[in-house]
């Protein structure tokens, strides 16, 4: 499903003339399985974030190879990469990053607008995402309007209005209180065993890593380790 290859990364920062190197990921090799829930664990400043940038193609890999799905993505160009992008992967945030102008509708429509489809397709898809997370009744609510954990999922909603095959989740859990990081763990279970999508999803979170079939340890830029659930028990 994804598979890295001799991935490096280093950002340039600096004015010109007094550029400053800062490795960040270091020959990374990494293997995703379709339907896999992939823990990516690691301290702050590890690259957890910069690795899902790269696999997303927000940013391109100094050096090495990514495939999604057999395509070799980072020969794609901006364009190329921008609709790639919208046809594979959904995206969720710690911060759930939902405008705060539109409704919780408005919010979960958003990538079927951008996609090009139709209002009465887009009602039905949107109704029948919101009724999937829960939020039928909060439909016209804006997002100063909800809990958090009902905004976390709406930004799940929109996550996988456009049926993505892949889910990138960066601190999902982060600002939830334990019962609503223990309902959107739940939910991410029952998407991954009832459409098969995976999940990457970053954490710092004991209970997250936990349900995830796989886990990989981030240090200092490096994979320090892959470990596979089950082995002991
Ligand atoms: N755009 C950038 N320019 C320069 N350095 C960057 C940039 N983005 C990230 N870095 C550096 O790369 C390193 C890894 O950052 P990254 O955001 O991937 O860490 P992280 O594992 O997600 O950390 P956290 O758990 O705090 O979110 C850090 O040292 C950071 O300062
Ligand atoms: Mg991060």
């Amino acid at each position: 499903m994804i598979e890295i290859n001799g991935m490096s990364h280093q950002f340039v920062i600096g004015k010109k003339g007094k550029e400053r190197i800062v490795p960040v990921l270091h020959h990374i090799d990494m293997r995703v399985e379709q339907g896999d829930v992939v823990a990516i664990v690691g301290r702050s400043g590890s690259g957890k974030s910069t690795l899902l940038n790269l696999i997303s193609g927000y940013i391109r890999p100094t050096l090495g190879e990514i495939r999604v799905m057999g395509r070799t993505v980072t020969k794609l160009s901006e364009g190329e990469w921008a609709d790639f992008r919208l046809d594979h992967f959904g995206f969720m945030f710690q911060s759930f990053q939902l405008i705060p102008s539109m409704t919780a509708f408005e919010n979960v429509e958003l990538p079927l607008v951008l996609k090009g489809v139709g209002l009465e397709q887009r009602k039905k898809r949107v109704n029948a995402l919101l009724e999937r997370v829960g939020l039928t009744e909060y439909a016209s609510h804006y997002p100063g309007e909800l809990s958090g954990g009902q905004q976390q999922r709406v930004s799940v909603a929109r996550a996988l209005v456009l049926n993505p095959p892949i889910v990138l989740a960066d601190e999902p859990t982060g600002s939830l209180d334990s019962e609503n990081e223990r309902q959107l763990l739940a939910l991410i279970g029952e998407l991954n065993r009832e459409h098969g999508i995976t999940f990457l999803i970053i954490t710092h979170d004991e209970q997250v890593a936990a349900v995830a079939h796989h886990t990989i340890t981030l240090q200092d830029g490096q994979i320090r380790a892959q470990q596979k659930r089950g082995w002991n028990d």
